[in-house]
């Protein structure tokens, strides 16, 4: 330890951290459908949703889920399509894929009882090393401390870690400074303590300290470097896609393929695109222009052209394609790039009928 790093610890006893941060989470934990359940699976269902993704988006999706699939027996038994369909719009669905094979595997394997050792339960299929502590703390008390995005950003000002200043890495010094400071009697509202501290007080860009329950011990506020630190990311511009799809209509039905399972938005239905092993320019005429659409991804963006377009006579790409009447449509899940325009493709089905 060099000298820089021992003087971190200056008096921030945990225990009195500890007592901070849980009597005001007694005061102020934001009321959420998922704290008033004890039940682990609906707390890992809950967990799933809440990666990359705000617990205010997430209300809705959980409440229809769980209507849907209330056990990891009725989850089981779900095609997946029906799945995707109720994660439609929430993104990364990867997740929900994962997920659903999961569910089956706990069904399976440890008869519907989501496994309350660490290991067994992170050999299932999506779950990392976050979604482990972060679901058997919950649900069951056991003392793993979670590191989520909020989290992270909460402990680098409470010890001020800076990247240069640390000797191991500074994920490692995280996590570390996360289990040292864990209640080991609420592990659970210990970590939700801090991702709602996270989400709510110590924001990103504008944090709320005079409301801090930790203003006393954080030192990136003592040191003034609240805003610094963590060091703002520099938004680099992202990669931009140009597609063209093609809405294909015949005898009150329309074209649609299934995305590929594995990679973005996989599982997930679309209208044909002009690309190879889809649908070839030689397959298709192109006719006028009816959309143009955008999207932004984590890592990417899609600028999509929509034309209306009809087959020559032999194609022979576009797999697996199904011919889908406005009824199917509705009932396929698609991205929410797509979604006005699937309404705008049955409105025009069921007047063409
Ligand atoms: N973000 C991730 N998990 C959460 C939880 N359990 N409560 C609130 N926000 C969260």
């Amino acid at each position: 330890m060099t000298q820089k790093h021992s003087e971190n610890h200056f008096c921030a006893d945990p225990v009195f951290i500890r007592k901070a941060l849980l009597s005001w989470y007694d005061r102020h934990a934001r009321d959420l459908p998922w704290r008033r359940e004890q039940d682990p699976y609906r707390i890992w269902l809950s967990e799933v949703m809440l990666q990359q993704t705000r617990a205010d988006t997430v209300i809705p999706y959980y409440t229809r889920f769980i209507e849907a699939y209330p056990t990891v027996e009725a989850l089981s038994a779900a095609p997946e399509e029906k799945v995707l369909k109720l994660w439609e719009g929430l993104g990364y669905y990867a997740r929900a894929r994962n997920f659903l094979q999961a569910a089956r595997e706990v069904q399976t394997r440890y008869g519907s009882r989501v496994p309350p050792d660490p290991r067994t339960f992170r050999d299932l299929p999506g779950v990392g090393d976050y979604t482990v502590a972060a679901v058997l703390s919950i649900a069951y008390q056991v003392p793993l401390a979670a590191v989520d995005g909020n989290i992270k950003r909460v402990l680098t000002r409470l010890y001020c870690l800076e990247e240069d200043s640390l000797e191991t890495s500074l994920k490692k010094e995280i996590q570390s400074r996360a289990d040292t400071l864990l209640d080991l009697e609420r592990p659970g509202d210990f970590n939700q303590a801090l991702m709602d501290l996270g989400a709510s007080t110590c924001t990103p860009r504008h944090p709320a300290c005079s409301q801090c329950p930790l203003l006393s011990f954080c030192q990136a506020y003592r040191r003034g470097k609240t805003l610094e630190i963590p060091p703002p990311k520099k938004q680099k511009p992202l990669p931009r896609v140009n597609i063209t799809a093609v809405v294909i209509q015949r005898g009150g039905m329309c074209l649609v393929r299934q995305r590929p399972r594995a990679g973005l938005l996989g599982g997930l239905w679309e209208f044909p695109t002009l690309s190879p092993g889809v649908l070839e320019k030689e397959e298709v005429m192109l006719q006028d222009k009816i959309a143009e659409l955008q999207h932004t991804f984590s890592h990417l963006r899609w600028y999509v052209t929509v034309y209306r377009g009809e087959l020559h006579g032999a194609w022979s790409a576009v797999q697996p394609w199904r011919w889908a009447t406005a009824e199917e449509l509705a009932s396929l899940p698609f991205p929410s790039i797509y979604h006005r325009l699937v309404e705008q493709v049955r409105k025009n089905l069921s007047a063409t009928l």
